[in-house]
């Protein structure tokens, strides 16, 4: 085989074969493909498309390139969740928890925050102690105490994956379904879950700006689950204003602890009960426990102690708390009808939260809690926003972000997205 020829067949709008499929993922893997090779193969690729037989072999040549993770050994069946990524997206933290409760086991690996989306590794990092990086056996022994773990992917995990999204980020080429979902589906198959549910977000805060795409990569992702053997469900879900009040890191683990409590804003509770009994519904476990008694009992919680204490994490130990504050208050009376979410997202990340490259810390105390959602009553000069930062020097790049991320109108109608959009199966 040969890297042009593979180049050229994709470029000429033709499909792969199975075989320079198999053999350009794994060549390149080992460093016999060049990245420059490779990245002018992700461009037609994103140009040119694939079909749905060669998204499956891509996605299979993805998962051969590392470990399959195996969890037989537990006497439950396992589910997981994947989002897409969002602003204020903190729903793995009590839903793991919650869904565990209710009888099934939840292997969750995680991953950190780029740009204006967080990562749920990041913000469970703001609990002291809290350790992201377990073992195999480590996580197995998670698994089995507490019947949620949340974790870092090991480097075994589809490492063809790894090197390419690394290589899509700089040339160009996330953009493309077929390689977003092959990326996303592959490191969820060779995690090893026996069911899995997609919370594939749509609006300014996320990946996906309109329905139309978002369905689309649902669809591509469902179907690559299915040819795999693996019950796949997605929801399309609201990503035009921030999830729950709280974005950032420490912030977003508060809230998720008062949902756990039983509390919390009803969006994220809404959430989260959806996606926990489409998870319990996908792993055959039709006749549990509903996640929202779970929420609601207090099991839910004591899964999230158990599975924190189980990481070197200490669940009563006070969060990290920004050394800065600055109120952003409502610009006049009325109704707020905008909220936006990529707005949001960037004052957040500007303020700390969020990284620009991989190796950058984040602060775990930065971020915002918004005081109204859209649909809610406004007075003029009462606060809308509080923002956080260890550095008042981030105020003003963080509130130049948010310059019409608001609008305040005296009898404006809220064009808001309902919360749940389509489920795709
Ligand atoms: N998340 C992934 O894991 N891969 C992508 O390609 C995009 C988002």
């Amino acid at each position: 085989m040969d890297a042009i020829d593979v180049i050229r067949a994709k470029r000429d709008g033709g499909a792969l074969t199975p075989a320079q499929i198999d053999w350009v993922v794994d060549a390149y893997t080992r460093g016999a493909v060049a990245e420059e090779q490779m990245a002018s193969l992700a461009m037609a690729i994103l140009l040119n498309g694939m079909d749905r037989v060669e998204v499956a072999r891509w996605t299979e040549a993805m998962i051969r390139s590392g470990e399959r993770m195996d969890w037989s050994a537990l006497d439950r069946p396992t589910t997981d969740k994947h989002s897409t990524g969002g602003v204020g997206d903190k729903i793995t933290l009590p839903l793991a928890p919650a869904v565990a409760a209710c009888g099934a086991a939840v292997p969750q690996l995680s991953g950190r925050g780029l740009g204006h989306t967080g990562g749920t590794l990041d913000k469970l990092e703001s609990i002291p102690g809290w350790r992201a990086s377990l073992g195999n056996d480590e996580m197995l022994g998670v698994l089995r105490d507490a019947g949620a773990v949340i974790c870092a992917a090991g480097t075994g995990l589809a490492p063809a994956d790894r090197k390419l999204y690394a290589l899509r980020d700089v040339t160009g080429t996330v953009e493309s379904i077929p390689l977003i979902a092959s990326s996303i589906m592959s490191k969820k198959i060779a995690e090893g879950t026996g069911a899995l549910v997609l919370d594939v977000k749509v609006g300014s805060g996320a990946f996906m700006k309109t329905v139309a795409n978002a369905r689309e990569l649902a669809e591509t992702m469902v179907a690559i689950g299915s040819d795999h053997g693996l019950r796949t469900v997605a929801l399309l879900t609201a990503m035009d204003r921030p999830l729950g009040n709280a974005v950032g890191n420490a912030v977003e683990v508060a809230e998720s602890v008062e949902v756990l409590a039983g509390g919390g804003p009803s969006d994220i509770v809404e959430l989260t009960v959806a996606l926990g009994r489409e998870m319990l519904q996908a792993a055959g476990l039709t006749a549990a426990k509903d996640p929202a008694d779970a929420l609601r009992d207090g099991s839910a919680m004591d899964v999230w102690r158990r599975m924190i204490t189980a990481q070197g994490g200490d669940p009563d130990a006070p969060l990290p708390v920004a050394r800065e504050t600055h109120e952003v208050t409502a610009p006049a009376t009325g109704v707020l009808t905008r909220l936006d979410a990529y707005g949001v997202g960037v004052a957040a990340w500007r303020l700390g939260a969020g990284r620009a490259r991989k190796e950058d810390p984040v602060s775990f105390g930065a971020g915002i809690i918004c005081h109204a959602k859209p649909g809610d009553k406004v007075t003029a000069g009462e606060p809308l926003l509080t923002l956080f930062a260890d550095d008042e020097t981030r105020f003003p790049r963080a509130l130049e972000a948010l310059d019409g991320a608001v609008e305040v109108t005296d009898r404006g109608t809220v064009d808001a997205q309902p919360l749940i959009i389509d489920r795709i199966a």
